[in-house]
Order: C-alpha cells, then structure tokens, then sequence
C-alpha cells in the first residue's frame, strides 16, 4: 500500500522518475488540470513525456470508452511494462488514470498526483481504482498501489471554493471517525477560512491529518474483507442516495456537498437511537447544526420515500436492508447498521408515508 506524501516542489516524483528511467512516461489529465497544473509539472518532465489529454472533465470522464481511448493511445504509442503513467488531476483523473494503469499489460507503474482537496485527502489514497457503468457509480475497478503520491497543497490556488468545501467535507468524516464528539466544535471552528488567499500551511496540515487517518484505517482492511474499512462509509449511503438522485434530475451537487449533507442525516438517526438523556445526543444534534451552517446544501432534498429508492440501489445495499454507518453514544463507528425507512424519513424530516 502506498502512503501519500506531501511533495510540495515534486521532487519524489523526480526522484522516481530518475531512478526507475522508464522508457515512455504519460501524463493523463483533463482540460482543467492542462490549464491549471500541467505548467507546474511540465517543466520537470523529461523531454519524452507525453501528454494524454481528456476531452472532458468531471463525473462523465469516468467511463470505458475514456479507458478504452487511453488503452489504444498507449498502446499505439508501444508502451511497454517498462513505461509509466502520471496521473494528474482531480478525483475522477486519478480514478481513471489509476484503473487504466492497473489493467493495461495487466499492470505498469504509475503515480499519483491528486489535484483538487478531495483527491488529496481521499480518491488518490487507498488504492481504489473505477470507472463507472452506465448511471451506477465505480461498479467497474481494481484495487491497484501506485508508486507514490504526490500531495501539492499549491494546486489548490485556482480551485473554485466550492470544491475545497467538498473536499473539505470528507476531512469533516475523517475527524467524526476518530476524534471524541467533544472535540468536533473546536475542529468545526478550526477548518481553514475560504475567505481572501489561500492558507497553503493551513491546508497542507489538515491534508496531513486526513491522510494520516485515512492511512490508518485502511491499512487494517486493505482489500475490503474484515469490514473496516466500512467505516469509511460514514455519511455515504444518506449522501449517495442525495448524489444518485440529483444526478437523475440533472442537478449540479458535487460529492462532498451530497457527503456533508449525508453525515447530518446518519447523525440524527444515531442520535435517534440512543437514550435521549445520553450526552452523546446534544453534542450530534449541535454538530448537525454545525454541518448544515459550514456546508449549505445547494439543492433541496427530495421527499424521504423518492432518496430511499435511491438509497436501496446503492451497491452496499439489497432489496431488503438499507445500511448505514452509524455513531454509538461513545462515538464509535459501527459499521453494517440496518436502518428502517421510518428512521431516515424521520431523519430527513419527511413526513410521508413508507413507499409500497
Ligand atoms: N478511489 C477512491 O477511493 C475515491 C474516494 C473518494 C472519491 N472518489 C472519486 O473522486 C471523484 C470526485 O473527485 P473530485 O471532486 O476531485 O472531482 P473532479 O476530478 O471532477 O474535479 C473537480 C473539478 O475540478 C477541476 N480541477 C481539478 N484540479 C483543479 C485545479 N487544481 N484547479 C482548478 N480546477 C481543477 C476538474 O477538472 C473538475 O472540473 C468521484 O468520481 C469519486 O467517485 C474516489
Ligand atoms: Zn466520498
């Protein structure tokens, strides 16, 4: 497994690049991260580098025949199981990049170097590849190591606010799963402001911490078999279901948006079951309140029953049981918890009735 590396000047990835000489080197990345990163990167590429540039960007990158485009360019090109790839670029590049190196000649070396706050505190970390299949999301992958990974925090100069934010939700999960919910407003305070220049010290330390936490849970479950790395989950079938639906309609709700709004309901449904005079309850009730202030959710859910639907074709679901990662009156994570529609309709404030 590959531990992410703050690399502000790059040098590892030099470093690397010196060492292992390898006889093609490709940068995939997206029209985004070609305006934005490329001219950081580019002049510490050897002079054979080539750059495989996506014709699009976002969610819709994320599909075979952007793999399939980028297995026949390398393979025209005669890469080899000596040749390597970069990828350069948000979440979905380091998604994509990641499955297409993992697949083509079975496996060549590649690099990460995560562009956006949520590639870096997540995506490019425990070695996840996907790409999607048709509407449903990472149905196709591998779990694939790169050789190192970059973390930058400069990129972050010429992302929209908006996408720190959702990247910034997702070190919000990380904390909840391990620091004491006492702790959670003074951390909530604590988040870098988004308001004039970017805080590029403040940012790097809570890249840090994120990936350390990341780091550490991951390694206790790196292929997903002892449920774990489940705990992960946090916030995510509530938010998915959000996401799923908000595609459907054509809304514009980035991840971390969906994911914050996400914790704020698995947070009121594990408050829901426990004593109502246990401590834990005000503390999650207040950091809800906390969520909803930081991360404003820029649609308006849907009713309760139309979210369930979603939530029960999400693929950590079946027909029958919705799960969810819930917090005990200790703040543990626990992980596989079966939630009724009567308790997320509650949750998200709905009043109808459980759909036939
Ligand atoms: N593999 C995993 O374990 C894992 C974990 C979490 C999320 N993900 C995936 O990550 C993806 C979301 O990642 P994301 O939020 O980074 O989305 P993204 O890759 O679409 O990036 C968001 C936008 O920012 C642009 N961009 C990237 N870097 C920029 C920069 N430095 N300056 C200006 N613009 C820049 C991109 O072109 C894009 O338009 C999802 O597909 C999700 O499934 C994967
Ligand atoms: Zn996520």
């Amino acid at each position: 497994m590959t531990t992410p590396a703050l690399d502000p000047h790059l040098h590892l990835v030099l470093d690397w690049i010196d060492r292992t000489r390898p006889n093609r080197l490709a940068v995939i990345m997206d029209p985004n991260t070609e305006k934005h990163c490329l001219p950081v990167v580019s002049p510490l590429l050897p002079p054979h580098t080539d750059f495989l540039r996506l014709s699009e960007a976002g969610e819709e990158i994320k599909r075979i025949e952007h793999a399939h485009a980028l297995w026949s360019s390398l393979d025209e090109a005669g890469y080899d199981r000596n040749s390597a790839i970069i990828g350069l670029g948000g979440g979905t590049v380091t998604d994509l990049s990641a499955f297409v190196a993992s697949t083509y000649l079975r496996g060549v070396n590649f690099w990460l170097i995560p562009t956006t706050l949520l590639a870096m505190v997540d995506a490019a970390a425990g070695g996840k590849t996907g790409i999607n299949l048709g509407g449903a999301k990472n149905r196709i992958g591998t779990f694939s190591h790169p050789t190192g990974i970059s973390l930058s925090p400069e990129f972050l100069n010429t992302l929209p606010p908006r996408h720190l934010l959702s990247g910034m939700a997702e070190h919000v999960k990380h904390l909840l799963l391990t620091h004491p919910l006492e702790d959670m407003p003074r951390r909530m305070d604590a988040l870098p402001s988004l308001d004039g220049p970017l805080d590029s010290a403040a940012f790097a330390e809570l890249i840090r911490e994120s990936v350390d936490i990341k780091d550490s849970i991951v390694r206790q479950d790196v292929e997903e078999t002892n449920g774990i790395r489940k705990q992960l989950n946090l916030g995510h079938t509530a938010g998915h279901a959000l996401e799923s639906w908000a595609i459907s309609e054509g809304h514009d709700l980035l991840h971390g948006e969906a994911v914050a709004w996400g914790l704020g309901i698995e947070l009121a449904i594990s408050a829901s079951r426990m004593n109502e005079d246990a401590p834990a309850v005000s503390m999650i009730l207040s950091m809800r309140a906390a969520l909803a202030e930081r991360f404003p959710c820029p649609v308006s859910a849907p009713p309760a029953d139309e979210l369930w639907t979603w939530a029960k074709m999400d693929k950590k679901n079946d027909a029958e049981a919705v799960r969810m990662v819930l917090l005990s009156e200790g703040g543990e994570p626990l992980v596989d918890q079966t939630v009724a529609f009567e308790e997320f309709s509650a949750a998200c404030g709905a009043s109808r009735s459980r759909p036939a």
